[in-house]
This record gives C-alpha cells, structure tokens and sequence, in this order.
C-alpha cells in the first residue's frame, strides 16, 4: 500500500465517503439537549451501519447509563499490532439558529468547506477515520488491527466513557490510541498536538432578597446579585490577568526557557490572528505570548451569565438571583477536582454577607501531554511528511479532551493525537466548517499512519 494507491482509491471514491458523511451531520445528536436523545441513538446506528459496510467484522452498540458508545473492530492477525481509534459523534448545540447562513444539520460546500455542526468536530475528523479503514481493506492490506471507540457524550464530559473503559480494559487492549479531534496550524503548515489542557466547569448561583423588587422602591438599599456577582468575579482575576484563587498555581509546573522557546517557535501571524477575531488588541495573562497564554497557561472564563429581566423594553427590577457558568482551562500537572474546591472555598469567602451563593461542579477533565519520543508520535510525523511534504510542528492546543488521559491512565499505552481541523473551522460556534481538502487529506494520511506504526513496532523504533 503506498501513497499513490490510496490517492487513487480516494479519488474514485471521494463524492461517495463525502455523502456518507453527509448522511451522519444531517442527524442532530446534541448531547447536551434531551430533546435530541433519540437522534444521538440514530447517530450511534448509523456508525455502527458505516464501520460494517466498510469492512468492520464486528460492530456494536454499548448501552451507558446515558448515550451509547458505538464499538467496532477489524482483527485482522492477533500478531499484528492494535490501534485504537477515538472519536465522538455528539455535538455542541447549534445555538443561537439564527446566526447560521445555512441550517447547521443540512450539510453544504461553498468554498471547498463543508458547513454544518459537528463537520469538523468530530463527525467529520471521526469519519475519515472509518473511511480510511474501508481504504486499507479495499487495497487488500491492513498493516494493524483496528479498534474503534466512539462516544456520543464527549461534549457533556465523557462520565460514562470513563466508566466503560474501567471495566472494558482488555476488550480495548490496543499499542495506540489514534485520535483526530484537534488542529494544524494552517493548510499548508501541518502540526501533531502534544499538549491539551484540562477542565473545570462550575455553575453559581448569587441569591440576594426572597423575591424580585422594584428597583426604585428598593434599589440603592439591597444588595442586586448581578451587582455583587459582577464584582466577585472581578475579583477572580487581577491587573495582569492572573488567577487570584488562593492555591491556584500552586501546582503548576512552570515551562523552562528552552520549552517555551520551542514552543514560540510555532508560526503564528498576531495580525492575521486580529484580523480573523476583528479585534484591536490581543489580551491575557501578563508576561506571556499569545501561543503560550492559550497553549500552557490556566485560564478563567465566563461563559455566560444571566439573571433579572432579559426581553423586550425595560422592566425596573432588582432580582432575587444571578447566575453565571465559569470555566477554568488547566495545564501539566493540576487537577480538576482540586481547582473545582479551591474556587468552591473562594467564591464562598469572597462573597458579602447580603447574599447567598451556590456553587455546582459540572464535568471537568484533566490536561494532558503525549509525548513527542514514542514510536506513535514518530509514525504519525512520518505520515504527515508524506503527505505534505514536510515534517509536523509539535504544538500545545488550549482546548480539551477529557478521556485522553484517563485513557493513559487507564490502558497504559500511548496516544497520538492526529488533528485536521482549523482553530478557525468554527467548532462551537455558527457556521462550523471543515475543509474538504482537510477531510481528504485525513483519509490519505491516516492508512500511512497504520503503515508506519506497524512498520515501527516490528523494527523497535
Ligand atoms: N475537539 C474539542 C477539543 C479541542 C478543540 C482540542 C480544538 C483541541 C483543539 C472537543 O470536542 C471539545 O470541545 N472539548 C471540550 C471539553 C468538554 C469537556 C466539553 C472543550 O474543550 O471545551
Ligand atoms: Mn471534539
Ligand atoms: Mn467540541
């Protein structure tokens, strides 16, 4: 199998892998909404139809105490070295609908990209994975066993996944995990992800008086909660945009000169980065640049806050309650759990004694590394410079992937985590798009992956 048999194969089978795809994006599975519960199922189906009608010998559905992860495998010699494919066919809400120039769940090209929710993340990265399989099978060569797991709760957390893995380690038994749910720099500049940060997401309710009030019969002497939550969270950050969190970097472990030299050495356009956001300046914690505040450094981030009167016109209210949902990103070596309490224990403290505060921990993760000296970080650069012609920039992405390093954790074996996306493809946001040259490149690089790593294994580097 090399490089020109599977162009080949691509080529004549392009329109055919692209309306596949098209056929998974078209089914809404929001993870988050429980109206979309029956969808997430239909998605989980329709995968398990795809990974056998491309050469799967077996495919399944796992039933979770939430949605179902689809499993599938292709045992071709039990000599032969094992991947594990990770991917997640859940997806964020489309929201807000009306920001979208198309519908996000009908899938269109304009521009050489396809448009749609979850075309990037991770339908789209997923799939190629699938497809590449079908490639490797219809050339008659499958240089390792694949395994597939695919959840549909990554975008709510991944509990159940956990739970899955704890108690399916041999089922899942693999020499690597092969992920492709991340970025490169650019189209032209590829790049591996070695670096993901991790997660703590929090919900805080302020409550101030038992009941709305009128803001002039009561306003200037009680305490508003949107008032004072604007102020606590004010105090959440200093001048320089540092963490205030009592204990908050307490375990982190700073990024020497020479690693941080390596990393900066990462192209990076600060005007274009601008341009893209249409924004003046740049922002973020002092003493930092732009690729390490979002590659190496924690951060706190609201992510939505509400409360009082929110519709048409003006209503003169002062409000029982305000809410806001704050995340914290997180780098080597701190923990979710502990960051969670050490801002449960602040929030509380920094709270006046006019109201009440609630905080509740939603799904968090922990950062995690993959290490650039393994056999699957060497095949997968090896793959990436035969099909772009040069070598992988090793880079620090700031979103995160929480079963990544429960997964180290739990399986012990190595993860490379081979992305195609664009930070600019819009995941999360309206009007997600994911190239079309991104998705076919995929399909190219990752059988040469397969070749490279099997090839590796059997040599010893
Ligand atoms: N694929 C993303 C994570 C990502 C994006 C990593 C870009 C690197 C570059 C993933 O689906 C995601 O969105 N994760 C969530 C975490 C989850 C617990 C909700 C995130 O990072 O917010
Ligand atoms: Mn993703
Ligand atoms: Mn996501």
């Amino acid at each position: 199998m090399d490089k020109q048999q599977i162009k080949n194969f691509l080529e004549q089978n392009k329109d055919r892998f692209l309306e596949e795809l098209f056929g998974l994006i078209k089914i809404p599975s929001v993870s988050a909404d429980p109206s979309f519960k029956g969808d997430v199922r239909n998605a989980a189906e329709y995968i398990v139809g795809n990974l056998l009608a491309s050469g799967a010998d077996h495919a399944e559905i796992c039933e979770t105490a939430g949605h179902p992860i689809v499993y599938g495998e292709k045992i071709v010699d039990p000599k032969k070295p094992t991947v594990l494919v990770y991917g997640h066919y859940d997806v964020q809400p489309a929201d807000p609908y009306d920001l979208w120039d198309t519908p996000p769940f009908e899938p269109v090209i304009r521009d050489e990209k396809i448009y749609a929710r979850g075309s990037c993340d991770d339908k789209g990265q997923m799939f190629m994975h699938v497809k590449a399989m079908e490639t490797m099978n219809s050339l008659g060569e499958l240089p390792c066993n694949i395994k597939f797991i695919i959840e549909g709760e990554e975008e709510v957390g991944s509990d159940n996944l956990e739970i899955y893995i704890r108690e399916n380690k041999d089922k899942l038994k693999a020499d690597v995990i092969l992920i492709s749910d991340t970025t490169i720099i650019d189209n032209n500049i590829p790049s591996l992800t070695v670096g993901l940060r991790g997660l703590s997401y929090v919900e805080v309710e302020v409550t101030g008086p038992n009941r709305d009030l009128h803001s002039g019969v009561y306003g200037g002497a009680v305490d508003n909660p949107i008032n004072v939550l604007c102020t606590m969270i004010d105090q959440l950050r200093d001048e320089n945009n540092r963490i205030t969190i009592p204990h908050f970097y307490d375990k982190v472990i700073e990024f020497s000169d020479e690693e941080r030299n390596e990393l900066n050495k990462a192209p990076f356009e600060l005007d274009a980065y601008k341009k893209d956001l249409d924004i003046n300046e740049v922002a973020g914690e002092k003493g930092y640049t732009t690729l390490e505040r979002t590659g190496i450094r924690p951060t706190l981030d609201v992510n939505g806050i509400w409360g009082g009167y929110i519709g048409e016109g003006a209503k003169t209210v002062l409000p029982s309650k305000a809410y806001a949902k704050i995340s914290m990103r997180l780098v080597r070596n701190q923990s979710s759990d502990e960051i969670t309490k050490l801002f449960t224990d602040y929030f509380k403290q920094i709270a006046p004694p006019s109201v009440r505060v609630k905080v509740t921990p939603h799904h968090g993760g922990q950062p995690a590394l993959t290490p650039t000296d393994s056999i699957a970080y060497k095949a997968a650069s090896k793959a990436y410079e035969e099909t772009w012609g040069t070598k992988p920039i090793p880079t620090m992405d700031g979103g995160s992937i929480p079963i990544v390093a429960l997964f180290s954790e739990a399986l012990q074996v190595d993860t490379v985590l081979m992305g195609f996306g664009l930070d600019s493809d819009a995941i999360h946001s309206p009007n997600e798009h994911y190239g079309l040259f991104n998705f076919y490149r995929g399909i190219e690089t990752i059988p040469l992956f397969h070749k490279h790593f099997a090839q590796m294994v059997v040599s010893g580097d």
